[in-house]
């Protein structure tokens, strides 16, 4: 064989092997465990605290349904009530916690319904400088059944 390719082939050899090596420091224990990802990722996943109760777990069966079953005939039916109530796991398992208070200023409700060209047209808006008076959202739609009271 030429020298300058026995040479080009150990550089590769060698590059190749060291590749290797520091690859088995970098990689963690646990990767390919289930598949192309860290195994492990499951467990921290699993270990994080669940904040969020979910609709049904509100009012299906349970303290909410006279609330729950309105909202679900609603417009809002695809907006949960932790969008706007903040995340219920602790009231949900302990009634004396407390959600956070629910957010009913015109900006909050403004966050979807404000007027904007990047939404799609057909969705529902207004202009907040002439709709509602100036009126809080809630004073005039029910935020559980926004059309109407
Ligand atoms: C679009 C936002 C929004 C959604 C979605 C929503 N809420 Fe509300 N909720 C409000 C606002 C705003 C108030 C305060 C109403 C007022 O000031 O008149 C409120 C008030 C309440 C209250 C206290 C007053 C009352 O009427 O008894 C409860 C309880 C409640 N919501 C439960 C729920 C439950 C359960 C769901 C889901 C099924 C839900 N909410 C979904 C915005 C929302
Ligand atoms: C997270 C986004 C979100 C928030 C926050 C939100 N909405 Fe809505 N709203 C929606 C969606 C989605 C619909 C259903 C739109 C559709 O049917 O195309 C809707 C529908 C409505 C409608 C019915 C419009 C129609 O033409 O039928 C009204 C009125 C309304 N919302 C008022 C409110 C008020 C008042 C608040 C604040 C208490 C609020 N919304 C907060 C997403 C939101
Ligand atoms: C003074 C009462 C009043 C207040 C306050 C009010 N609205 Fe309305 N809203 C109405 C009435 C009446 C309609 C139906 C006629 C219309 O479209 O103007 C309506 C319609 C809507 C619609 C449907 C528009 C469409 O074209 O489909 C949305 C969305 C809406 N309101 C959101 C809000 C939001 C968000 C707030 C707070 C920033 C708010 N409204 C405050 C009375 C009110």
């Amino acid at each position: 064989m030429q020298p300058h390719l026995k040479k080009a082939f150990t550089l590769l050899a060698i590059a190749i092997i060291g590749f290797i090596v520091v690859r088995s420091f970098i990689v963690p224990v646990s990767f390919g465990q289930y598949g192309w990802y860290r195994g492990d990722a499951i467990i921290d996943s699993m270990n994080f605290e669940i904040r969020h109760a979910g609709s049904a777990t509100c009012g299906e069966e349970n303290c909410h349904n006279s609330i729950y079953s309105i909202w679900i005939d609603s417009k809002h039916k695809t907006v949960n009530c932790e969008t706007c109530h903040g995340p219920s796991e602790k009231h949900v398992n302990n009634v004396r916690i407390m959600p956070e208070p629910v957010n009913d200023t015109r900006d909050f409700c403004g966050m979807c319904h404000f007027k904007s060209a990047a939404r799609p047209e057909e969705f529902p808006q207004i202009d907040p400088d002439t709709h509602g008076e100036n009126l809080r959202c809630a004073y005039c739609h029910n935020p559980h059944k926004p059309w109407f009271v």
